[in-house]
């Protein structure tokens, strides 16, 4: 994991970067919003796992969680749940219905501790309000990225994802074409569907996200992007009709193990 750090004055990230064999680094990110009640969006890397819990430790005491939004079950996003709700006995976890389920299939979910949300749903948090808002990409269908009215801030689970060349705190300290090239990259392997959809409905999507208008966009596979919304979207649209990326065969595979062989 990387150092946390402050994005906004209420808004801590949890960031870390994981290595894409050949082609650079996928930012995973986990968020806490310092709310009257405050909130931990996704849980990081089980790999990370005794980092991770320092890490939030040195942000927040766990016992004062009161929520843990998880934007969808993916492993990348809940990998130290279980830890965190053991360590935040006072925080209930926000997530989409099917995610619980999905999840429950693997271990016990405290039910007694889940609020159930659909996008469009939002929760107080004390200061602010937050809504669950379904990006236009995503790889999960549980997926709900959180929009928090007080800081303009949009949590955007894998949606506004880059596969960038090295680890970096803001999507500034990216070059322009590093950022168009790994996003547009990210968007097709990890929503390969994009390609099937009209670009019509696919607008549409991208012009939902723009007349919310977030100030700041908090993606757990980007660096923190401030005032670029429009330039993402714009980025974005060309999504469904870009040369649809194809996953690393076999062959990419015996390479990658020759390097590593010949590094070691
Ligand atoms: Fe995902
Ligand atoms: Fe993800």
């Amino acid at each position: 994991m990387d150092k946390p750090h402050r994005a906004m004055p209420d808004i801590e990230v949890l960031p870390a970067h994981f290595p894409i064999p050949g082609m650079g680094f996928l930012p995973v990110n986990a968020f806490v919003i310092k709310a009257r009640e405050p909130v931990l969006v996704d849980t990081g890397m089980g790999i990370d796992s005794e980092e991770f819990m320092k890490a939030l430790e040195s942000i927040i005491d766990p016992q004062d969680l009161r929520w843990i939004w998880i934007t969808h079950d993916d492993v990348d996003h809940t990998g130290n749940l279980q830890k965190v709700l053991e360590a935040a006995p006072s925080a209930r976890l926000a997530a989409n219905s099917l995610a619980v389920l999905r999840m429950s299939t693997a271990w016990s979910v405290p039910m007694h501790r889940v609020y159930w949300l659909n996008s469009g749903d939002s929760i107080s948090v004390g200061d602010r309000k937050l809504t669950a808002v379904r990006p236009p990409l995503f790889d999960n269908p549980t997926t709900i990225g959180v929009y928090d009215n007080k800081s303009e801030a949009f949590f955007s689970a894998d949606f506004f994802g880059a596969i960038i060349p090295s680890p970096a705190q803001n999507a500034d300290d990216v070059t322009e074409g590093d950022l168009a090239k790994g996003m547009i990259s990210w968007a097709s392997a990890d929503s390969p569907w994009v390609h099937m959809v009209n670009p019509g409905g696919f607008m549409k999507a991208l012009d939902r996200i723009r007349q919310i208008g977030p100030e700041m966009i908090f993606s757990a596979h980007l660096p923190p992007a401030r005032g670029r919304t429009e330039q993402l979207l714009e980025l974005l649209a060309e999504v469904p009709t870009s040369t649809p990326f194809v996953t690393p065969d076999q062959t990419a595979l015996e390479q990658i193990m020759a390097q590593m062989g010949s590094g070691r």
